[in-house]
């Protein structure tokens, strides 16, 4: 590297290139990868060191929940930086301090102590520990359509193909069906899906399993919002058979769903709750583990089997402390819900003008649309785990016009930063709507060329 390279800065192609030479990207085939070259972001927008610029519909990785370059969260950093850069987890700081008393004010119920980790991953690896501690039974429960990390632990919780790779790990994992199943068959009602759930705990039997894990609002694996009454069934079905109820709200969490976190829908408080992403709207990492008062107790005499390096960094508190002041300050969750009523007319737009739209589904600002072929037969645009040329080429037009989003097999998401403003909102829906209808006359032309899609 010479001086001149860190002076003016690299060109978007050579940063593309060095990093796919030295390093490794996540969940991919090195040879496939087409990174964005990101040299700067402000607001709902980030761009190329060329500058070509991308609404972010995806808050990049559905973390930058407070939008991009807040100078407040950045100050807070800086001044930590020059205060106390580092103490180690045996020492009490008052970023640390601060924070576990301006969680236990903003969750849920008595949820008000904290463990502090890195990110979601080891958020749930830590819950599973406390769980297991707490309730002497070793078995866990999660959802089939799930994510919960890429950790050892984490991964075994996780449904989705993600965990086929690392079986066999970690023993005692069970999945369950959720209420959905998909475009073609959809939801079962709330009572259906309960009894499964309650079935499956029988003969697993109740005295060997120590908590059941749920995204209350599924994330990656589809925006499932649940059917009525499903939260507060999975929440009492936990207290009959003494399983303790983790809500994973990595994803979910810090306004996305338009409270600030997707349990207060439903008025559920879980007995162990984790959570990252929003957390610091990802300005540095932090995750955490947030327990009721009796979980926590617990620990006054045994002891609290987990440690990390950086459990507490201080540059984590303090980014989290200043992105909980902002989404105060700046009304953000009300704006997520303000903002999604408009982004559910959006959808439903949509879904009205595309016969490729099988299904729309959005919470505040999570939102998801799914393709079919056609409704006749709603068969997905692409197949589970797969992907397609027109699922490709839909991609592509995104990225042609400037829109970032998460596009999944055979869906895209609409997750904004809580700042999109109407107008950044309306522009979004507009790229998509033309990537729609240019996808609907590629599809006529594949047809009457032969091509299967
Ligand atoms: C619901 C959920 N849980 C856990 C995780 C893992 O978090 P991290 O990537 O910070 O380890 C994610 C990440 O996307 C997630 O969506």
């Amino acid at each position: 590297m010479t001086i001149l390279d860190t002076v003016d800065g690299l060109t978007g192609q050579t940063i593309v290139d060095l990093t796919r030479r030295h390093t490794i990207f996540e969940w991919s085939a090195q040879a496939a990868v087409d990174p964005i070259p990101v040299a700067g972001a402000k607001g709902c927008w980030f761009w190329t060191p060329e500058g070509k610029r991308y609404l972010d519909f995806n808050s990049q990785l559905m973390c930058v929940n407070i939008g991009h370059g807040d100078e407040r969260v950045v100050r807070a950093i800086q001044q930590q930086a020059e205060t106390l850069a580092y103490a180690n987890p045996f020492m009490a700081t008052e970023p640390r301090a601060r924070l576990g008393r301006k969680l236990a004010e903003v969750c849920p119920g008595d949820i008000d102590v904290f463990f502090f980790t890195n990110g979601g991953a080891e958020a749930n690896e830590n819950a599973i520990k406390v769980a297991r501690m707490f309730t002497g039974r070793h078995k866990v429960l999660s959802f089939y359509r799930s994510y919960h990390g890429g950790t050892a632990g984490a991964v075994m919780l996780t449904g989705d193909p993600r965990r086929w790779p690392a079986e066999p790990g970690m023993p005692g994992v069970v999945h369950v069906l959720n209420p959905y199943h998909g475009i073609q068959r959809g939801w079962d009602t709330a009572d259906v899906a309960l009894a499964r759930i309650e079935e499956t705990i029988q003969l697993e039997g109740p005295h060997t399993i120590a908590a059941l894990f749920i995204e209350p609002v599924t994330g990656t694996n589809g925006v499932l919002v649940p059917p009525e009454g499903f939260i507060r069934g999975i929440r009492d079905l936990c207290t009959k058979y003494g399983i303790l109820m983790v809500a994973d709200e990595v994803m979910s969490g810090f306004g996305r769903t338009g409270e600030w976190f997707s349990v207060d829908h439903w008025r559920v408080v879980p007995d162990l709750m984790t959570m990252a992403k929003g957390l610091t709207s990802a300005y540095v990492p932090l995750g955490a583990v947030g327990m009721r008062r009796a979980i926590a107790d617990y620990f006054q005499e045994k002891v609290f089997f987990g440690g990390l390096t950086y459990n507490s960094h201080p540059l984590g508190c303090a980014a989290a402390l200043a992105t909980l002041q902002v989404y105060e300050d700046d009304r953000l969750i009300e704006n997520a819900r303000r903002m999604g009523d408009l982004m559910k007319e959006l959808l439903a737009g949509l879904e009205a003008r595309h016969a490729i739209v099988g299904a729309v589904r959005s919470l505040g600002l999570f939102g998801i649309v799914e393709l079919v072929k056609d409704r006749a037969s709603m068969e997905p645009l692409a197949p589970f785990n797969g992907t397609s040329e027109p699922m490709k080429r839909l991609a592509k037009f995104f990225r042609e016009e400037g829109l970032y989003t998460f596009v999944r097999m055979n869906t895209f998401f609409t997750n904004p930063p809580l700042i999109i403003t109407e107008e950044e909102l309306r522009h979004g829906f507009d790229i998509i709507d033309r990537g729609l209808f240019a996808a609907e006359a590629g599809q006529d032309k594949d047809k009457d060329s032969g091509v299967r899609s």
